[in-house]
This record gives C-alpha cells, sequence and structure tokens, in this order.
C-alpha cells in the first residue's frame, strides 16, 4: 500500500515540511490541515502545480479543520503525522513563553489523531517541542514509542553548520551531535564531535568550541531576532522531513530525537533530547553511548527541567 503522511498546521513550518516530503517523492500522499479556510488547500494545489516542473508524483491535498474533528476524515490512514500546530515565537519571547497557548491546540490535534489515525506515528515539533511531545502522548494515549519530538536534528544541523563554518570544511565532513532539551538545558556534545574523523578538541581551542556550543543553545533565538516575525523553518522543516522518512522507509537510523527515556544514562520517565533508532513503529530503542561526566549531568539537569514542565501540561 502506498504510504501517507499528514503535516498539521500549514504555517511556515509545516508547509514546508509538506513540500519537502512530496519532493522526496516516496509517499502516496501528503495531507497539509489547518484551521484556516482555504489555505491548506491553496497551498496543496500550488505544490501540485510544481510536480511537472520537480518530477515528483507524491499528490499534496489540502484540508482544513474545525476544533470537533470537522474534516480530519482527510487524515485517516496516515502512517505519519507531523504536528507543527501552534504559534511561533516572536523576538525576545523564550520557547517556553508559548507553553499554555500551544498546549490548548496541541491537545486538541492529538486527541483528532487518536480518533483519526489511531495507528499513526507522531511527531511533534511545536514548541516547547519536549513539553509538546509528552501532552501528544498523553491526549493520543499512544504507546510512548510511536509519539516523539524533533528538536535533536535541527539543534545538531545548527552545531554542524557552525563547526563547519569555523573550520572553513564542507558540512559532510562534520559529525556532531546535540541532546538534552530544545532550549536553556540543550546539551551540545562536543565529545562525540569529529571533523573528518580527528576529535574537534584537536581542532578548535575549549573557548571557541564553547562559543559553538552557546550558539547553537540560542540557534533558534538568533534567526527569531533577524527575522522579526515568526520562527525559523527551513532547517526545522528539513529535520521533521527527515524524521518521517526514517519511519516511512523503516530505515533503522540512529537520530538524535525527543524520545521516552526509561532507565538510559540513569534517567526514567521523560520525554528528554537522545539518540534512538528510528523505524516504521517510531522509536526501535534509545541508544546509549559514551559521554562524558560533565555530558550526563547536563543530560541529567535537562531531564529534571523538563520534568517538571511536563508534569504542568498534564493540566493544560
Ligand atoms: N489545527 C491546525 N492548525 C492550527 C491549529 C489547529 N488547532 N491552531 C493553529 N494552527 C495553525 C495556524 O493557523 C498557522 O497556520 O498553525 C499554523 C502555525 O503557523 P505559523 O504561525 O507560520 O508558525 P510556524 O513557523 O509554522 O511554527 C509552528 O513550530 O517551531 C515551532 O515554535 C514553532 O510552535 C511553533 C510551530
Amino acid at each position: 500500500m502506498g504510504k501517507k503522511v499528514t503535516v498539521v498546521g500549514a504555517g511556515f513550518y509545516g508547509s514546508t515540511t509538506a513540500q519537502r516530503l512530496a519532493e522526496y517523492d516516496i509517499f502516496d500522499t501528503v495531507v497539509l490541515t489547518d484551521i484556516l479556510e482555504g489555505k491548506p488547500a491553496g497551498l496543496a494545489l500550488d505544490m501540485n502545480q510544481s510536480r511537472p516542473i520537480e518530477g515528483f508524483e507524491t499528490k499534496v491535498v489540502g484540508a482544513t479543520t474545525g476544533p470537533n474533528g470537522e474534516g480530519y476524515e482527510a487524515i485517516e490512514g496516515s502512517d505519519v503525522v507531523v504536528v507543527t500546530a501552534g504559534l511561533p515565537r516572536k523576538p525576545g519571547m523564550s520557547r517556553m513563553d508559548l507553553l499554555e497557548v500551544n498546549a490548548k491546540i496541541v491537545r486538541q490535534v492529538a486527541e483528532n489523531i487518536a480518533k483519526y489515525a489511531p495507528n499513526a506515528v507522531v511527531i511533534v515539533v511545536s514548541n516547547p517541542v519536549d513539553e509538546m511531545t509528552a501532552l501528544a502522548q498523553l491526549a493520543t494515549q499512544f504507546p510512548k514509542n510511536r509519539v516523539f519530538g524533533q528538536a535533536g536534528v535541527l539543534d545538531t544541523a545548527r552545531f554542524t553548520n557552525s563547526i563547519a563554518e569555523t573550520l572553513a570544511v564542507p558540512v559532510k565532513s562534520v559529525k556532531a551531535l546535540t541532546l538534552g532539551s530544545h532550549g536553556d538545558t540543550m546539551v551540545p556534545v562536543p565529545s562525540r564531535c569529529t571533523v573528518d574523523g580527528k576529535p574537534l578538541s584537536d581542532l578548535l581551542p575549549a573557548d571557541k568550541i564553547e562559543e559553538l556550543v552557546v550558539r547553537t543553545r540560542n540557534g533558534g533565538a538568533e534567526v527569531v531576532a533577524l527575522l522579526k516575525t515568526g520562527s525559523a523553518y527551513y532547517a526545522p522543516s528539513a529535520a521533521a522531513a527527515r524524521m518521517a522518512k526514517a519511519v516511512v522507509e523503516d530505515s533503522g537510523e540512529v537520530l538524535p530525537v525527543c524520545a521516552w527515556v526509561d532507565g538510559e544514562y540513569g534517567i526514567s520517565g521523560v520525554y528528554l533530547g537522545v539518540e534512538a533508532q528510528i523505524g516504521a513503529e517510531g522509536i526501535k530503542k534509545v541508544v546509549e553511548d559514551k559521554l562524558t561526566d560533565s555530558e550526563v549531568a547536563g543530560l541529567k539537569e535537562a531531564a529534571e527541567a523538563v520534568r517538571a514542565k511536563q508534569a504542568d501540561v498534564a493540566t493544560l
């Protein structure tokens, strides 16, 4: 059977994700939904008209949805649903400032996903993503492996790009990693960064590496400050689309994602940015690898910070 993916939210993040997914040409259908009348249908038509030029056959379908499930029939049978619905940041805002307003949106979306696409793998990107992922799992009541969030692929890409620019090397020679939360307690992992196989610490002094770590942690805010309206979407959509592809292709690749952690690194009972093997069932397994003591301490600090907030969302 042909594969079907839905992207909920036809704003900047959602529409660029839908476009990337369609251009992969691995799905029968990409469904794009929003509460706005006409916008998802208009974007879908526009993307379909690019098919002869870009040379893909995937059909994009736009659907307007309502709070009580109106229009949600369009998502039936989706293998993957990417949730991008929700407000983005404005300059000066932290992702956490979006907690209450986006919790209402994500809860409602998740309840409708559970009803109309009960077998889907759900990838959450709405911010604050660690909390919205936990909420989506609660509201869908899906097994925890079938709900995970996008953060680490993006943060790692930002880290990688900065390292490549600093050393004037191709991005493909850089291997980097970020774990932890998608926020202040993000844990970029310099000990796992290499350039053409050489440890980053052989190539850059510690203070320069720390500068890159700080820039990575503030990567989203740096874009928000420049854009002034809205937040980043090109790199974020590349990350989300790549994760959805790993699911439908049952690729088994290991990616840094926001996954349910159950004992790894001595941390339990929380959604947190860790490396995980991705496949048709979502998270196949969380992969624990060697970190320095201070990186593990950073991960534990991140876990406690998001644990507190994830408890709050249960009541939102
Ligand atoms: N169902 C579907 N779509 C919704 C709903 C809902 N219940 N509520 C809001 N939306 C839609 C809005 O109508 C809007 O079109 O979500 C879209 C959000 O689009 P943008 O404002 O362009 O925001 P975007 O940049 O796409 O970011 C979306 O991703 O990175 C995160 O922090 C960001 O939480 C934000 C999300």
